[in-house]
């Protein structure tokens, strides 16, 4: 939802911020605009609708800009179309005033209202400008008291940055809400984000910049307040990532990079959380979220949103099948206003790769306001969620620039297995051996997904098959409904193609009469509870004449016969198997995505991280 940087310190800032700039686009690439204070201190700019790319030959080509405080912007319109004009960074009346802004001002228009009554002229039709003619507003000498005051009349969830020629030396933060922004800290220079690996290539050093905080940067340092100016202390975080995780490394892809890292993404997502006995230990990173807690609980309930959500619903069958408490879920958006009912007996589980999506974030507010305890499950270190969780449980899948979720997913998946048997364990609800052998078993997964990476190729021919279909049905049941729902919304995503996730009994009482033979159906049938309920589903859609593609383990003839084409994968325990189920699935929407020429790793009108409501 919109990429922010800010660059200050001896170099020319403009490459800096484009290259910063391009590692964020994933945020949002509907425009792009830099702004930077050059050799006399003016404050100049150039601004693009459409791709970076788009912006980059704009200076390259007539526009060339330098200087060495810059603040760039690449945006997901949320007010105003995409344009030049709506594009990031705007400015004030006198042209002194630069902001880049990630979120929305709620009060925007209220607010605009009384400034067009006082005289200031708008060029955009965004929220955003507002936030520049307010500082300008109140500028009396002192940038940062303009700024603070302006931040006392902003309502909304939003990160922002500010640069002036008023402040050459500075660069101003801040944010509030679900709304990242990290400072990067190097030798004489400063940089700010959305996300860490955009300045990653630049420095492993940070801060995280929190709730309600605001930060100015100085070539030679970073100073913390809360908006009323009351100091803050940070510890610096010395970031692990390398700079690999943050590049294609060959691929052509990240999605498809961020695909074939899933067996070590996994193998890190296991590691140290399951000992010599193959009993899960969690104890440790789940802190104040004690035993004595996670045996008095009464229900779960678990939410999310896109393939978190997905992930969660895996973790809902093991949780009931394992734990055998009732277990709701509820994607995000709708938990926060349909009343849910959870209590000081509940336990509310988050799932959020980004741990910053805003109906996510909310959604844990209300169960926090309900005095349920909360698990966060999340990727990101240092993010909103896992600041207002009782606890959180890192998924350690590195960072994942592809904006279609796939490594993130299984990491989650993962770490659900192991939360589910960590309980189960706990409250006794499952016999120790039966546990101990599907602990054991999550150690087989990365090999298991290593031999179907292998397979990519025979992926591809399947996807040269259906690449024109106008609608795709996914089946599954039990543990593998999710999967099914997962694959479609991959194909949706990022192939634009429509697609539906089903649970396969449930076929019959409508959507079998989508099926002709121009619509594939793609069934989940590895071995379990559901195998032959699956088989005869998917002998209905072969009636209907329906190409019938099939995942199922090696050697299953049977399964075989119902299907025009199989994706074989190794057999694992049932409770395992979505984590290997969904592997032809990415690759499937992956190949069709590619053969189509689609924008993989940008597909239209998303971002990666929806810091918006
Ligand atoms: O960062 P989060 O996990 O909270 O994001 C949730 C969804 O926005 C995300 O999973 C989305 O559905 C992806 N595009 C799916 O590939």
């Amino acid at each position: 939802m919109c990429g922010i940087v800010g660059y200050i310190g001896k170099r020319d800032s403009v490459p800096i911020v484009l290259d910063a700039l391009a590692r964020l686009e994933y945020r949002g690439y509907d425009s792009a605009g830099i702004a930077v204070i050059d050799a006399q201190g003016n404050l100049v700019g150039s601004k693009s609708e459409g791709r970076l790319g788009r912006l980059v030959e704009r200076l390259r080509d007539g526009e060339p800009l330098a200087g060495s405080v810059g603040l760039g912007h690449t945006r997901w319109a949320t007010h105003g179309k995409p344009s030049d004009a709506n594009a990031h960074p705007l400015g004030d009346c006198s042209g002194r005033i630069a902001v880049v802004h990630n979120g929305i001002i709620e009060n925007y228009a209220t607010l605009r209202a009384h400034l067009l009554e006082r005289g200031h002229v708008f060029t955009s039709e965004t929220d955003t400008e507002v936030i520049a003619h307010l500082i300008e507003s109140h500028y009396n000498g002192d940038l940062l008291a303009a700024v603070r005051a302006t931040l006392r009349e902003l309502r909304g969830a939003y990160a922002l940055g500010v640069m002036s020629n008023y402040d050459p030396e500075h660069l101003i933060f801040a944010r509030n809400g679900a709304s990242p922004l990290v400072v990067g800290i190097g030798e004489g220079e400063m940089f700010v984000a959305s996300d860490t690996p955009a300045i990653l290539k630049y420095t492993k050093r940070e801060i995280i910049l929190q709730e309600g905080e605001l930060v100015v940067v100085g070539r030679d340092g970073w100073k913390l307040s809360d908006y009323d100016g009351k100091e803050l202390e940070r510890d610096v975080v010395q970031i692990a990532w390398d700079m690999g995780a943050a590049e294609k490394g060959g691929f052509k892809h990240f999605m498809l990079k961020e695909i074939f890292e899933q067996p070590r993404v996994i193998k890190e997502t296991l590691s140290g959380r399951i000992d010599d006995l193959n009993q899960v230990t969690l104890a440790a990173e789940l802190g104040d979220v004690t035993p004595e807690r996670l045996r008095a609980i009464g229900k779960i309930a678990i939410t999310g949103c896109g393939t978190a959500y997905y992930a969660g619903m895996v973790g809902m069958y093991l949780l009931r099948s394992l734990v055998h408490l009732p277990v709701e879920m509820e994607v995000a958006s709708e938990f926060r206003y349909g009343d849910p009912v959870v209590d000081g007996n509940a336990l509310t589980i988050a799932m959020s790769q980004s741990g910053e999506t805003a109906d996510t974030i909310e959604a844990v507010r209300i169960a926090k306001g309900a005095h349920s305890t909360v698990l966060g499950i999340c990727n990101a270190l240092g993010s909103h969620l896992s600041r207002v969780a009782d606890a959180t449980l890192f998924t350690r899948g590195g960072p994942e620039i592809g904006v279609a979720a796939t490594k993130t997913y299984v990491s989650q998946v993962t770490v659900m297995t192991l939360f589910a048997l960590y309980l189960a364990a706990l409250r006794q609800s499952t016999p120790v051996d039966r546990l101990r052998a599907i602990a054991d078993g999550t150690k087989l997964l990365p090999a298991a997904i290593d031999l179907l990476l292998n397979a990519s190729d025979d992926v591809r021919r399947v996807a040269k098959q259906i690449r024109k279909a106008q609608s795709v049905l996914f089946l599954g049941r039990y543990v593998n409904f999710p999967t099914a729902l997962e694959g479609a919304l991959k194909l949706k995503e990022i192939a634009y193609i429509h697609a539906e996730g089903y649970a396969a009994g449930e076929m019959k009482h409508g959507p079998i009469a989508l099926l002709d033979p121009a619509v594939p159906v793609i069934g989940i049938v590895t071995d379990g509870r559901v195998r032959e309920k699956m088989l005869s589903n998917l002998m209905e859609s072969r009636a209907r004449e329906a190409p019938v593609i099939i995942v199922a383990n090696y050697g299953d003839e049977e399964a075989a016969q119902v299907a025009d084409h199989v994706f074989w994968v190794p057999k694992v325990d049932e409770l395992l198997s979505p984590v290997v189920n969904i592997i032809p699935l990415q690759l499937l929407a992956y190949h069709i995505a590619d053969l189509e020429g689609k924008d993989v790793d940008q597909p239209r009108n998303l971002a990666k991280t929806v810091t918006v409501e």
